[in-house]
């Protein structure tokens, strides 16, 4: 701590140390005037500045918030698949914060996409904790990098929003380790963020708010994380408790009850005093860097940072099939259909809603790009809500949910007169957002019912889907190609154009898998729980890590997208063929254009264990980068695979272990299509530990070196060898059936060696 701070915080009174771990309104942290302690504000985030007009106001999201570039949400950036990309978008919202005065942006939000219904799931990067890890740190670097905090959210296991603020998360350590905290982990060791905000669920029984082992033991004591837990915004049940547990600061204020609580712990020795100072010390820490780096008259170019979101926009989209409809062609008639053509959707409702400084409209967009060689026509088609969510969802009804069979015909009419056509369609508002889950994956019936009359009209249908997170596509079959937009942000008209008429070659891969049905999802029969717990009863395996077990075809795998390219894997080599796990192998894959034009293509790295004694999954994702190729060019990368990439979280050891043996390295271009493999051995000196007792089988013993040379003499290795499957599985305390002279003494003797 600084000499400074520590200081500071001697002169403080009990009262003001206790209050300090409390915003003092919505957005601010509390100052303390007598000793020149000032105060910082904090915003949402994540993909744009959310500073609402009276930002003193006590109600959440109470007040209209000022213009802010709104940039592509995290369902949408992640498919960029591109860390640099992420720290540009982090530099540009830094310098948004700090033309607004603030000091920390409440973002980003790594959280696993467990089920696709998790309503705040475009919010969220990916089902895979590497991609969102990794993307995260870009973000946070490029924030950070401009002298403005930022807030990793939402600490953890977090995934749904039914009963979000009291549900229990029940989920095994392994999982816990190997899913739902490698996405907190990578960031906080890559980009170190100033602050962590700590989720509204329980986790195994206890708030997360006032859970020591993850606030503290593992936040701080083994990722070493250095600035301050804050609250999610009435997370906190007992404030004493949080202190204790290493829960800094309490958003938004918690009132007179909260400084009282920390009071009064104190006081009754519950509360080291000591621990409210290092609480007080972390976030003055944060709130001096903050002031130090407010600059009074810093500002933006407004049209620079939109054309920043367009081409931003333009590297997540995902081209998810194409029969050769697109790009589309300067001339000829088009057709526009889909009341989202002129009122896009392009973000999701709830904390992370933003007033744009600006929105392209996609069908001015297309109209503008087609130039005056084609005819452009635009038909309604369904009916969008009047109220939009710019709050957290009402859940009425969506009139888009009700077919409007005048629009419909119209529609259907428009298409059958035109060459082409391209349908926008995707989620309306009160399908999707922070504060409840989706129930099913469809898009609203009058949607389907629209593309359905407009297919048997026109053979060359381009659906262009706007929404945060999958649908279900039974029409499939019926259209040419389809473009997932996602929630493209502000810029998302114009993003649309230029990938349609191919001035910009689309390069976005999926960072979650399609199912074809939610059925298929792992989480399916869980969740969201029930009597308020939510149980992660399938573990490990979820997104690509179980449809590639399962062998249950997606409808779109993890890391898919296709491009106006094509694109050949033409070479792997690594650096050596054995390392140990202390080492680490250097993987070079070499890709080719093979196309006409030139095209990025995201190069995916996957490792399998070949043989392991725990359930893995059939390839975890360890590296991937975007690589620009011109026709005809090829390029090596390479990746670092270090002892992370092989191992697995051992609950016996309580750590990270490899099993020594062969691993695969695979690359492609999706989780599907790993054309090229190679194999290293990585030694390692984790054993399994096992404890020998009379229960143990005599397999546990033969597969032991010593266990094998003991039963060997007593039996001989040729009767060992032969000794048939169900021998195996006895237990030694049933030898004695067939080796009266194996009694429980000889028994426990065994057992004995082979324990020490
Ligand atoms: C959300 C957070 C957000 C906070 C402040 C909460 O409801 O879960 O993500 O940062 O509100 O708006």
């Amino acid at each position: 701590m600084r000499k400074d701070i520590e200081k500071l915080i001697s002169e403080m009174t009990l009262e003001e140390k206790a209050g300090l771990c409390s915003g003092i309104d919505s957005w601010h942290t509390m100052p303390v005037n007598r000793l020149q302690i000032p105060s910082i504000m904090m915003t949402d985030g994540p993909h744009g500045v959310r500073k609402e007009r009276d930002d003193t106001e006590k109600g959440l999201l109470s007040t209209p918030s000022y213009p802010a570039t709104c940039f592509p949400t995290a369902s949408a950036l992640a498919c960029s698949w591109d860390t640099e990309l992420m720290r540009k978008l982090g530099e540009t919202l830094g310098d948004e914060c700090l033309a607004s005065g603030v000091s920390i942006l409440l973002g980003p939000g790594v959280n696993i996409k467990r089920s696709p219904l998790c309503g705040r799931n475009f919010e969220y990067y990916s089902e895979d904790p590497f991609l969102a890890g990794k993307l995260a740190a870009g973000l946070i670097n490029g924030v950070q990098s401009k002298g403005v905090g930022t807030s990793l959210k939402h600490f953890a296991a977090n995934n749904q929003e039914t009963q979000r603020l009291t549900t229990d998360t029940i989920v095994d350590e392994r999982t816990l380790r190997e899913i739902y905290l490698t996405n907190f982990e990578i960031p906080v060791k890559e980009a170190r963020p100033w602050t962590v905000m700590c989720a509204y669920n329980k986790l195994n029984g206890e708030y997360c708010s006032e859970n020591k082992r993850l606030l503290t033991d593992i936040l701080r004591g083994e990722w070493g994380f250095d600035g301050f837990v804050m609250s999610d915004w009435g997370a906190v049940n007992e404030r004493d408790d949080g202190v204790l547990a290493g829960l800094d600061l309490e958003m938004p204020s918690g009132g007179e009850d909260s400084l009282n609580k920390i009071v009064a712990a104190v006081k009754s020795g519950k509360l080291p005093e000591s621990t409210l100072d290092a609480a007080v010390g972390h976030i003055l820490e944060k709130v001096f860097e903050g002031t130090e780096n407010i600059r009074k008259n810093a500002a933006y170019d407004k049209q620079e940072h939109h054309e920043l979101a367009r081409s931003i926009a333009g590297e997540c989209m995902v081209l998810l099939k194409n029969d050769g409809v697109l790009p589309l062609e300067r001339k000829g008639t088009l057709a526009v259909i889909g009341a989202f053509a002129e009122k896009p959707r392009f973000q999701g409702g709830g904390s992370s809603h933003i007033t744009p400084t600006v929105l392209s409209i996609p069908l001015d967009e297309i109209k503008k790009s087609a130039g005056g060689g084609v005819t452009v026509t635009y038909c309604e088609g369904y009916r969008l809500d009047e109220e939009q969510a710019d709050d957290f969802g009402t859940g009425f009804e969506s009139l888009s949910d009700i077919p409007d069979e005048k629009l419909i015909a119209e529609a259907a009419e428009a298409a059958a007169k035109a060459d082409k056509t391209v349908v926008f369609l995707g989620l309306p508002d009160i399908f999707e957002s922070e504060g409840y889950d989706r129930t099913h994956m469809r898009l609203p019936l009058g949607q389907l019912e629209l593309l359905d009359a407009v297919a048997k009209k026109s053979k060359n249908i381009v659906v262009v889907l706007m929404n945060g997170s999958p649908v279900e596509m039974p029409w499939l079959e019926s259209v040419n190609g389809v473009l997932e937009a996602y929630l493209g942000g502000q810029a998302v008209g114009g993003a649309v154009a230029d990938i349609l008429f191919g001035d910009v070659n689309p390069s976005g891969k999926l960072a979650e898998t399609f199912p074809m049905k939610i059925s298929d999802n792992p989480s399916y029969l869980y969740f969201p729980g029930m009597r308020n717990k939510a149980e992660y009863r399938e573990g490990i395996f979820i997104g690509y890590r179980y449809y590639e077990k399962k062998q249950i075809a997606p409808l779109f795998p993890f890391g898919f997208g296709l491009s106006y390219t094509t694109f050949a894997y033409t070479g792997i080599e690594t650096d050596c063929n054995e390392i140990d796990d202390d080492g680490a192998v250097t993987v070079k894959v070499t890709v080719k254009n093979t196309g006409r034009v030139a095209g990025k293509e995201t190069v995916q790295v996957y490792v399998r264990d070949v043989l392991s004694t725990v359930p893995r999954p059939e390839k975890e994702l360890k590296g991937f980068t975007k690589v620009s190729l011109e026709p005809g060019e090829e390029k090596t990368v390479s990746f670092a695979l270090g002892k992370r990439a092989f191992a697995f979280w051992d609950e016996e050891t309580n750590d990270w272990q490899v099993e020594a043996g062969e691993f695969e390295i695979l690359a492609g271009g999706s989780s599907a299509e790993t054309p090229l493999r190679k194999t290293v051995i990585v030694n390692s000196s984790y054993v399994k530990k096992v404890h020998f007792t009379r229960n143990s089988t005599i397999g546990d013993v033969l597969a032991d070196t010593v266990g094998y040379g003991i039963l060997a003499e007593i039996a001989g290795e040729e009767l060992i060898k032969s000794l048939p499957p169900f021998v195996l599985q006895l237990p030694l305390r049933s030898i004695h059936m067939h080796m009266p002279e194996m009694n429980d003494e000889a028994i426990a003797g065994l057992t004995d060696v082979l324990n020490s």
